[in-house]
């Protein structure tokens, strides 16, 4: 009976772990989110025989829940944890279509932005795999994933020459060295710990930008297209998370893959 945490279950990205995850009804799912009362009626309007799913209430910036929920989470699988999947992500607006040195021109809102960022994506990160690491040790299977970004790539910002998303990829890059850190010190228990990016994918993000902001986004994607020239476009939740499901199941320590960041291909090619 494989066990799975899943944060940030409540739509995006981390809902489709959650539908794919359960639809094997020997997986045991448990799905942490902010608002546990509408996750649980969308569970049971829209996946109503899926006994399989449990919900849990966890901001992730809040270690106190976290602890909660890790306890919650052994009575309910009453054994070890197979899979922790760390999806849950800020993702913000204030950097998406400018580059930094013109967010600058407002260096409050930059810095109370970029200390978001740090928390939900690096830090509550840490504390999450903190609290769970005792129950993946007690799992058969053993793997953490965080869900990271390949625009926290050191080799891709410099080759594109992307602009945009600066606070954001400054806190992915920074979960990718908490990962490597983690795997340092558990790899040699048998813990997979490893950063995958999902691609670019069509959860909303964009949806209202300015004619002001079409620019800048443009100038990205056009990047995309360069680098990538069979690239079509954002995928949808369905193929990014069949995807990076396939390199969770493939990746093991013992092939290498410990501490690694890779794309939803499960190299460096990122689109
Ligand atoms: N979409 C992409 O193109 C893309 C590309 C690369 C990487 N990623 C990464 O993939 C992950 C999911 O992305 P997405 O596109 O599905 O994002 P999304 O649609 O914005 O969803 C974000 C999820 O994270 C949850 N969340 C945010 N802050 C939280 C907090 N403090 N505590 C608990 N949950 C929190 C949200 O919960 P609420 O519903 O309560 O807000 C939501 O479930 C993120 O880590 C993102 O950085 C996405």
């Amino acid at each position: 009976m494989p066990s799975y945490v899943i944060t940030g279950a409540s739509r995006g990205l981390g809902w489709e772990f959650l539908l794919q995850v359960s639809s094997d009804p020997n997986n045991t799912v448990i799905g942490l989110v902010r608002n546990k009362l509408e996750t649980d009626k969308k569970v049971s309007e829209e996946l109503p025989e899926r006994s399989n799913i449990h919900i849990l209430q966890a901001d992730i910036t809040d270690y106190a829940a976290l602890q909660n929920a890790a306890a919650e989470t052994a009575r309910i699988i009453g054994g070890g944890l197979d899979y922790l999947i760390a999806n849950a992500g800020a993702v913000a607006s204030f950097d998406a279509y400018d580059p930094i040195g013109v967010l600058g021109q407002q260096p409050d809102v930059l810095e109370a932005e970029l200390m978001h960022m740090l928390k939900v994506n690096v830090v509550s990160n840490i504390h999450l795999f903190n609290l769970f690491v005792p129950l993946i040790q007690q799992g058969h299977v053993k793997k953490v994933i965080a869900i990271s970004s390949g625009q926290g790539s050191l080799e891709i910002i410099p080759r594109l020459k992307i602009k945009v998303a600066s606070l954001y990829a400054i806190s992915k890059a920074g979960l990718n060295t908490a990962v490597a850190k983690f795997s340092a010190q558990y790899a040699e228990e048998g813990i997979l710990f490893m950063s995958i990016c999902p691609g670019m994918v069509d959860t909303g993000r964009y949806v209202g930008a300015t004619p002001e902001q079409i620019p800048g986004l443009k100038e990205m994607v056009k990047t995309f297209e360069e680098y990538a020239p069979h690239w079509k476009g954002p995928s949808t939740t369905e193929s990014a998370v069949k995807d990076v499901l396939s390199v969770i199941h493939k990746s093991s320590v013992a092939n290498g893959d410990a501490g690694t960041f890779v794309s939803h291909f499960g190299n460096q090619q990122w689109l």
